[in-house]
């Protein structure tokens, strides 16, 4: 009860994370914290409508069902299997489950041979509770090699990359890393969700034949969730405890 009383405060958003909640989307208590709010994966996927897109990080599948609504394909890998169960689920809540082809593993080892228009991901951030100044090297896990590591595994995959990352992140290690990895154009996309800094999106596209590198280019997008009117409706603890137990269900379920 004690960690439920501090996700509640994600139950309480629950449509600002899926405005189809309702109608059957699942998530478990770590979801509720790492899924994407739709109206900012909507917005990345907008900028995003290429033919086939990797989420390599795909979680509870924010990212991917947007994605799948405005590409022709997506491939979403997980290491988690129950990550892809609710994904697959949530996916079908939205029509969009043909169009994304899911897969468990890790992402650093069985994207080898796929290629693709663009990666375009959420990766992992370390919890809730990330640091004011966030350290690039962190993204994913530092085990795993942080921003470089991740950079590494999308240039192979595409020639352009969009990363979701926290606000306190060092944007010039960031552009460091993101030039290292050969990129030539990068983008800082700040976000404000509902009049309040939200991330930072970075926006990448890969050097072709030694070309000269391109500026670095600052954006800035205000997204407005319904979240107000929403929250009003059922949000105590108890409706959270039962929903949970219900996922917990179908997580066990064949
Ligand atoms: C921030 S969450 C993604 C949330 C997702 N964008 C969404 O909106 O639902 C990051 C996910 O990365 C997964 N993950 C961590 N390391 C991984 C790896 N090496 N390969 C694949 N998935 C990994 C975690 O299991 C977690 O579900």
């Amino acid at each position: 009860t004690n960690t439920l009383t501090k996700t509640l405060k994600y139950w309480k958003r629950r449509y600002s994370l899926f405005s189809r909640f309702d109608k059957g989307v699942v998530l478990d208590e770590v979801s509720f914290f790492s899924v994407c709010p739709e109206v900012l994966a909507a917005h990345m996927a907008s900028r995003c409508s290429f033919n086939t897109v990797v989420d390599p990080f795909c979680g509870a599948g924010g990212n991917a069902i947007q994605l799948a609504l405005t590409c022709h394909r997506v491939i979403a890998v997980d290491v988690d299997p129950a990550k892809i169960k609710l994904a697959r689920r949530n996916a079908q809540i939205y029509g969009v489950e043909k169009k994304i082809d899911f897969r468990v593993g890790n992402c650093f080892d069985i994207l080898d041979r796929v290629h693709a228009d663009a990666v375009v991901t959420s990766p992992p951030w370390g919890g809730p509770g990330y640091s004011k100044h966030f350290d690039a090297n962190d993204l994913c896990s530092r085990e795993a090699g942080g921003m470089s590591s991740i950079l590494k595994m999308a240039r192979k995959i595409a020639p352009r990359t969009v990363l979701h990352v926290p606000k306190t992140v060092d944007r010039e290690q960031c552009l460091h890393l993101s030039r290292n990895a050969n990129f030539g154009r990068v983008e800082f996309e700040d976000v404000t969700i509902d009049g309040r800094q939200n991330c930072i999106n970075i926006y990448l596209k890969l050097r072709q034949d030694n070309k000269q590198l391109g500026p670095v280019i600052n954006t800035k997008v205000e997204l407005d969730t319904n979240y107000k009117n929403w929250w009003s409706r059922s949000n105590d603890l108890n409706a959270y405890t039962t929903y949970l137990e219900k996922t917990s269900k179908f997580l066990n379920s064949k």
